[in-house]
């Protein structure tokens, strides 16, 4: 059973592979390279075939701007069935944008510290990968300055996102009470992800005027960070983004030990790993909630919501131990039903939960994959395993989507997952957890 579901695994993933050297989240639905997608696809490849894996990785980082800064999505080709895409984006607006590549002008949660990691773990030749990631880890550490240099305008080692997209929980509930402050004209475009998926499971076009309005803010003004912090109505100190900046700063902390020497990149990520940790505690949060939840810094105030996202902290090593602990009791409590697989992306209490609609409800298999790690991190075993179980069993029973329902019964004769099929990360991250 575990041969047949990793070999399945396998084949989606060698389909989605692409000649430019990366590859696609899904067929149809996502035809190009897309930055957090890359690294957990990455984490899967390199358990057989780690010259792809490293391939992945170093087509991501060609794609860097000459700041630091890395898209969250590397148009590699010209495909026209996707919107909003590099005509839209328009990168070239950015003076120090990549004149290789055209890309978005925003970024996704910075996973690539940590993948170098796992490379490295997974890796059997750990001398080749040591080289490997000798040879490409300052692009990483450069971004992570580019972060903390641009988008932090407190200097308190919470660093904002300016865009929904840039989240990578895209259409989370949480972002409605953003929504609620702005009024962004109707735009008219041509949706083309309603074509690939059933538009019951997609975000609306409401949500979509949104999400168009504060990339056209944005590019008025060239992509401008000071610009897009003093303007963008859409300004969030995410915690899924920031607990992944942790984890990636820890990683890159440990890797620049095993290379030796770079001690001025050392204590760099050491004094804003400090502050950082420290801001996260205590900022983020919600002592009603029991959770970590999102900081609107354009509002100033907590976006008081408990999604996925609030339990990310436990994979980056950020909560003590007795918060922890409260973490979890949220978790099983709103979360946690036996009618129920874990771990749902939206609070199943909250009446702005919709199990079948992308990111309001939803189960992950990439939030699976990390709260797996960081539950067992903290000795939560049982949760931990649940967690893995729930994720292999909605793979072998739905197949390889996207996106899967949280509810064990959905009244659907014929069950499947949601939102694109054959996915990358689904497969890449199924073969990490089944070889644990
Ligand atoms: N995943 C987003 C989309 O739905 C963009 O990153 O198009």
């Amino acid at each position: 059973m575990k041969e047949t579901l990793i070999n399945k695994a396998k084949e989606v993933l060698e389909a989605n592979f692409q000649d430019g050297g990366f590859t696609i989240p899904s067929q149809g639905l996502y035809p190009f390279q897309w930055k957090w997608d890359s690294g957990f696809i990455a984490i899967g490849l390199s358990y057989y075939n780690i010259e792809n894996a490293k391939l992945e990785v170093k087509t991501l980082l060609d794609a860097q701007w000459e700041n630091g800064f890395i898209p969250h999505i590397v148009f590699h080709n010209e495909n026209d069935t996707y919107f909003p895409g590099a005509d839209f984006h328009k990168s070239e607006l950015h003076p120090l944008s990549s004149k290789r590549y055209k890309s978005t002008g925003m970024t996704q949660p910075p996973v690539m510290g940590f993948v170098l990691k796992e490379m490295y773990r997974i890796a059997e030749d750990k001398e080749a990968m040591l080289e490997f990631i000798q040879d490409h880890i300052d692009k990483v550490y450069h971004n992570h300055v580019y972060f903390y240099a641009n988008r932090d305008p407190h200097n308190e080692g919470l660093v904002y996102i300016y865009h929904n997209w840039e989240s990578g929980t895209d259409n989370s509930p949480v972002w409605d009470d953003i929504w609620k402050t702005m009024n962004p004209p109707e735009y008219t475009f041509e949706r083309k992800d309603t074509t690939h998926v059933d538009a019951s499971q997609r975000p609306s076009k409401r949500e979509y005027d949104h999400y168009l309005h504060i990339i056209e803010i944005a590019k008025e003004h060239q992509y401008n960070d000071g610009k897009i912090a003093e303007l963008s109505p859409f300004l969030v100190q995410d915690p899924l983004f920031n607990a992944m900046l942790i984890k990636s700063n820890e990683a890159l902390l440990e890797l620049y030990e095993l290379i030796g020497g770079n001690g001025a990149k050392k204590l760099f990520l050491t004094q804003w790993q400090k502050r950082s940790i420290e801001a996260f505690n205590n900022k983020l949060f919600n002592e009603e909630l029991g959770a970590y939840v999102h900081y609107d810094l354009r509002n100033e105030r907590q976006i008081c919501h408990v999604s996925s996202s609030s339990f990310s902290p436990l994979f980056a090593n950020i909560p003590n131990q007795e918060r922890a602990k409260i973490l979890v009791k949220t978790m099983l409590e709103k979360f946690g039903g036996e009618d129920k697989y874990l771990c749902a992306s939206f609070d199943p209490t909250n009446n702005r939960f919709n199990p079948r609609k992308y990111w309001r409800g939803p189960v992950w298999i990439n939030m699976n994959w990390m709260l797996y790690y960081g539950l067992k991190n903290y000795g939560f075993t049982d949760v931990a395993e649940r967690i893995k179980k729930d994720s292999i069993e909605l793979i072998e029973r739905d197949g390889f989507f996207e996106y899967f329902d949280c509810r064990k019964d959905n009244g659907e004769p014929l069950r499947t997952g949601y939102g694109g099929d054959n996915f990358s990360w689904s497969a890449a991250l199924l073969i990490d957890l089944l070889n644990n």
